[in-house]
Order: structure tokens, then sequence, then C-alpha cells
């Protein structure tokens, strides 16, 4: 079955899929990560590899989903044969596991600005931060009723099919958060200080790069730019054909990067400002953040745009996640949007209770050593979403490149030397990066 749905206009895809990179990855990870891997030693390679192998991988993504015209499963089938339908229902499969604990953490990011609303999220005791902060992903009840919110608004939206519910939502979204964002970042440059911050993320010395911090800079490229599982493919299935794969593919990879550098400048100047640690980890937008409103003028009204921001970013995400399983639904299982959409709602709720739970009541029940949702994040952010990848850059790069040649220069023509190099960056250097990075996964 082919798919009928279109994106109204190239902004639309462009935003939707911007909306899909800029996520909890963007917002939550990237300003911690760049903290602990030595600010501009993970920046810089992060910013090379956006712009040459992911968003190489962007524009075959894309371009596989225009010419297979279905859900990720259809559209490999379509480009490559039988096998690479089976590595489709792999994606789909990534997709809906990352969804299901993408979906806890979307959860906190409701509470927070449940908290925000009411005022009570700015405090200025870490003690008393920390302890909210474990309080509430332990407690076992909260946690799943926080993760059914979280899932329930992304049903709610998908549910009302692509062009009135996740091209709508995107268009309203996407330019609100922008301006959000520059709205914190003005506060949080003229704090005293705040420069400490801006030269922490920027500063570049040769001697702290190594091969750590620039293979985690491209398992965050991968991450961030929402490839290996079938989003974009998804994504492109309902673009037109008047589009220019390429010009949308760089904006998308541009927004994806300014929303990275903008959440960074938001938060690490004011880290510096008050003499925080800049890789306070994971629970820095929940724990260092609220001590900074604490401490600043109006800070109860900025910690809630902020929380806004956190939960439109991850809202438009975990939207994507969902669009490629429900996809899959209408095309391969023959069911109805709205059919597909409850089916996940059931069942995304009850694997994602079980993440939720993980971090309190069933904390003790670990498998590798690893709790059941860090279990799911290893498995996908080491091995699904590299293999993801890696079929669609064998298909794109080797199997189809004819037809994906077809897609890049549908609407321009671009120079044999361009098209070469990039089927060099899809066929070669992709592969090899990717084969590196799943080899250091399984070593550890
Ligand atoms: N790119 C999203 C983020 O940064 C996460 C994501 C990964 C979304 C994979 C879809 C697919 O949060």
């Amino acid at each position: 079955m082919t798919n009928n749905a279109q994106w109204s206009s190239r902004l639309g895809f462009i935003l939707a899929s911007a909306g899909s990179a800029i996520g909890l990855g963007a917002i939550w990870k990237f300003p911690f990560w760049a903290g602990a891997n030595g600010g501009g030693a993970f920046i810089i390679p992060y910013i090379l590899f956006t712009f040459t192998i992911g968003l190489c991988l962007v524009m075959a993504e894309v371009s596989i989903g225009r010419r297979g015209r279905g859900s990720v499963v259809s559209a490999m089938r379509r480009v490559g044969g039988p096998w690479f339908g089976l590595l489709g229902a792999l994606a789909v499969l990534t997709a809906y596991i990352i969804l299901s604990y993408y979906s806890v953490v979307g959860g906190w990011c409701v509470s927070y600005l449940w908290d925000a609303i009411r005022g009570s999220v700015a405090t200025s005791d870490p003690e008393v931060l920390k302890a909210n902060f474990g309080a509430l992903v332990t407690n076992g009840t909260e946690n799943v009723a926080w993760h059914l919110a979280f899932l329930s608004l992304t049903c709610g939206t998908v549910v009302l099919g692509v062009e009135s519910g996740i091209e709508r939502v995107s268009k309203y979204l996407m330019p609100t958060l922008f301006v959000l964002m520059v709205a914190i970042i003005v506060r949080s440059l003229t704090l005293d200080n705040a420069w400490e911050g801006v030269k922490y993320l920027f500063h570049f010395d040769l001697d702290s790069i190594n091969s750590k911090a620039i293979l985690n800079a491209m398992g965050f490229t991968f991450f961030s730019l929402s490839l290996g599982a079938g989003i974009l493919v998804t994504y492109g299935s309902y673009l037109s054909d008047k589009t220019n794969i390429p010009n949308a593919s760089v904006w998308v990879a541009a927004l994806a990067i300014q929303a990275a550098l903008l959440a960074g400048l938001m938060i690490m100047p004011a880290v510096f400002a008050f003499g925080l640690e800049p890789n306070g980890g994971p629970g820095l937008v929940f724990v260092t953040v609220p001590l900074v409103f604490s401490k600043v003028p109006f800070g109860a009204f900025f910690a809630l745009l902020f929380y806004i921001c956190l939960l439109v970013a991850a809202l438009t995400s975990a939207v994507s996640l969902l669009e490629v399983v429900t996809a899959f639904l209408q095309n391969e299982w023959h069911l109805s949007r709205r059919t597909a959409v409850l089916l996940n709602w059931v069942t995304l709720f009850l694997l994602g209770a079980v993440s939720a739970l993980s971090f309190g009541p069933w904390s003790g029940f670990t498998i590798f050593g690893m709790t059941f949702f860090d279990l799911l994040d290893f498995i996908c952010t080491n091995f699904l979403m590299p293999l993801g990848g890696m079929s669609i850059a064998v298909l794109a790069g080797w199997l189809a490149w004819p037809k994906i040649r077809e897609q890049l220069t549908s609407v321009k023509s671009y120079s044999p030397a361009l098209l070469t190099l990039i089927r060099i960056m899809i066929a070669v250097l992709a592969p090899v990066l990717v084969a590196v990075a799943l080899l250091q996964g399984i070593m550890g």
C-alpha cells in the first residue's frame, strides 16, 4: 500500500524533521555531554559530522522515503528488495523501543512544567532539588502517571494525521521554541561571569581531542539527527516531488545544530555564573537549571519558559517516533490510523511503565548490570541505531545509488564531483565510522 498523505509545504517538512531532530538530545543531553567531553573537543567534531556524514545520511533516508513512498518497511523493500524490508522492520522496532523510554523522560518534562506552572520549581537549595528529582523518578506511581500523560499527548498529535496533526503542531511549536530559547539566552548571557560559560563551550585545545570524545560526538550526531530509526524515511515518504532534497536536508541539519548550540548557550553561561559544575550529568536540566532560576530575577517565569521549551522539543521528537510505527501499522497491517495509534498507546504505555518503574520499585532488577531503562537506551543507541544507519548507507550508497541520485537531482542538477563526494560519504565513510562505533559499543 502506498501513502497518500503529504506535507502541505516544504516548510512543513523541514519543521517537522527539525522537530524530530531537536529533542531531549539537543536540550537535555547536549549540554552535559559537551560538558563531560571537554566543550569544543566534542562540539567541533559534532558539527563536522553533522555537516558531512550526518547530512548525507539525512539525504539518503529522505530519498529512500520519497522514492519508496510508504512506511520504512515498504519503502526500503521497494527500493532494495525483501531483505531491506526486514531491515526496515528493525528500524520500526528501534523507533518503538526508543519511544517507550523516551516517553518516561518526556513525563519528567511534563511534571517539571506542571511544577513550574505552580511556581514551585525554583528552590535555591541544591540538596532539596536533588531530593525532588530523586523523589519523582523513584516514585513508581508518579513516574508511570507522568509517562502516561506524555504518551497521551504524543498519541493525540499523531492521531490527527500528518498534515493536521504533526505538521501543524511543528509549525507552531518550533518557532515558539526558538523564541523562548533566545529569551532565556539573553537572560543567561547577561549574568555576571556568563562569558566563562561561552568560552567553556567553544574553547578548543587540540590536547583534549581524543578518540572517545570523537566517537561520542558521532553517536550524538546520529541520535540528534534522528538517524537509523526510519524517521526521515517515513517523513520523506510524505514529501512532494517538487521539493529539492539536498536543500531541505541542509536546513534540517543546520536547524539541529543551531538548537543544540542555543541549548548550550542557554545553560552553560548560567552554570558558570553560579559556580556550578558544567558536567552535572543527566540531572543538569532538572537539578542545576532550577537552581539557576531560583537565583535570577523573574526566575519562576524563566523556569516556566524553559520547561515549555523542553516539553515542546521532546514532544515533536516523540511524535516522529510514533509516526514511524503508525505508518508501518497502516501500510503493512492495514490498520486505520486511529486503531494503529490506540494499539501503540496501550502497548507503549505498558512497555514504558517497566522503564518508569526501573528507577524506583524495580531498580533492583538488572540485566548486565543495567536497569531496564538503561538497557533499552544502551541497545538502541549503541546497536540498533548504528545498524539502521548502516543499512541505509549500504542501500543508498551501493545497491540503489542510481535511484538515490535521481531523487537528489530531480529538482536541480548538481555537479558530478559533488554527487561523487556525497556518495563517498554515504557508501564508504558512514559505514566505516559506524562499524568503528559498533565495535566500540561491543568492546565497551
Ligand atoms: N533526535 C531526537 C532528540 O534529539 C531523538 C530521536 C532519536 C528521535 C531517534 C527520533 C529518532 O531528542
